[in-house]
């Protein structure tokens, strides 16, 4: 199966120039795999091809890469938002056991049916917007059955909208109820769920909520020595809060990133830059806890650290599904730059889940592609709230 698109603007994402931008392009798969990519005058003459799609204009993008969300839970958070606004803080509800706490406990009393609809209805807004591959955590289950309930959804989501999912575990993401004042217990039984859970090949990676209301890095060193055992991949939430060091732990298991990173040191910055990690920035979370503590990005870019961009899509600290909204606040907030921003959604998104196959328009590169009725790609950091018309392709598949 030979497919051609043409007729519009392509931005191959790829780093090797600004954008990786042709005016008129046009981009070549054979089998869901991309074979060429260049200007509309130089396809191929001998190229026969079972489908042409004509673009009408626009721009072609690598699809979008959300390499960090919780996209699967019960309940809302709303009254928290209110309450916030009345002058609580995100960690004094924590410390009331509200805040993740709140979410657990309606995600336990939610069905199996109730969690993929939402997760789907969740899933199918961030494709709107151009999101071909996602990550989804658990970490709203916090018991070997729930958590595991929520991985086979986050599997599910995949399987029904056709978008690729990663599932990352995240059962050390709060102190369940049940285990107060015995933090490390929960940990002992977490260590032993997790052996289970890829047996039953449900966990691409795993995860931790390293900071003083959760858990410190002595306690996410265990689990973490478990993932490594078993030959999965680590990420962290790092530095979010306070500077727990974090980061550098994560980087001396080889982590594929440390994500949030308010209060990243430089030594936090060293270790990520040895290791490859790659820095996650969350500016939903940023905006909506009213963060004024910004992640050091020049010192970042200085030290060459890989910067992703994604949504963190949870009810608590970032209810958004606008992944463009994400790529403009990355701009306005965290002050990169649209094409860091696009490619942090994009190519970044991509290192930050160890997938090497997507993320740019590149032969030998998946078919993922969005496309947006725009002008440019910087129009997606600049027109926010705009939601351009967008169309996307999996593997050379349209999206329905
Ligand atoms: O990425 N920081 C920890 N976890 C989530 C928030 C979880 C919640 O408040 O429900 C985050 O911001
Ligand atoms: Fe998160």
């Amino acid at each position: 199966m030979r497919q051609l698109w043409r007729g519009a603007a392509i931005a191959t994402m790829d780093g090797t120039s600004p954008w990786g931008w042709m005016a008129d392009g046009a981009l070549l798969a054979e089998d869901g795999r991309i074979v060429w990519v260049g200007p509309a005058d130089a396809v191929p003459a001998d190229a026969r091809n079972d489908e042409v799609i004509d673009l009408h204009g626009g721009v072609l993008l690598p699809g979008l890469v959300d390499a960090h969300t919780h996209l699967v839970y019960g309940g809302d958070r709303a009254a928290e938002f209110e309450r916030r606004l009345q002058g609580i803080s995100y960690e004094q509800i924590a410390r009331e056991g509200g805040g993740i706490r709140a979410t657990v406990s309606a995600t336990r009393s939610a069905t199996d049916e109730d969690l993929l609809h939402g997760a789907l209805r969740r899933a199918r807004a961030l494709r709107a917007e151009g999101v071909t591959t996602l990550e989804i955590k658990s970490g709203y289950g916090l018991t070997e059955a729930d958590e595991a309930r929520c991985l086979r959804v986050a599997r599910a989501v995949g399987a029904a909208t056709g978008q690729t999912v990663r599932t990352t575990a995240l059962p050390a993401h709060a102190l369940p109820p049940e285990y107060a004042g015995r933090a490390d217990d929960y940990i002992d039984a977490v260590c032993t769920w997790l052996p289970r859970w890829q047996a039953e090949g449900l966990v691409d990676a795993v995860d931790a909520f390293c900071e003083r209301i959760a858990f410190s890095p002595a306690q996410v060193e265990r689990v973490f020595e478990v993932a490594r055992a078993l030959g999965l991949p680590v990420k962290l939430h790092a530095e979010q809060l306070s500077d727990s060091g974090g980061a550098a732990l994560a980087a001396r298991f080889g982590a594929l990133s440390a994500d949030h990173l308010e209060w990243l040191s430089d030594e936090g910055i060293a270790a990520m830059a040895a290791a490859g990690t790659v820095a996650v920035l969350l500016p939903g979370a940023f905006h909506f806890l009213r963060e004024t503590k910004l992640p050091p990005i020049e010192r970042l870019r200085a030290a060459g650290v890989p910067i992703a961009v994604a949504t963190d899509h949870n009810p608590g600290s970032s209810p958004t599904l606008s992944p463009l909204l994400m790529i403009h606040l990355a701009c306005t907030l965290l002050r990169l730059t649209p094409e860091e921003a696009v490619a942090g959604m994009t190519r970044e998104g991509a290192r930050a889940l160890g997938l090497a196959d997507r993320g740019t328009l590149q032969p030998g590169q998946r078919a993922d592609l969005a496309h947006f009725d725009i002008d440019h790609p910087r129009t997606l950091a600049y027109a926010f709230g705009q939601r351009p018309t967008c169309r996307t392709w999996v593997a050379g598949r349209e999206t329905a």
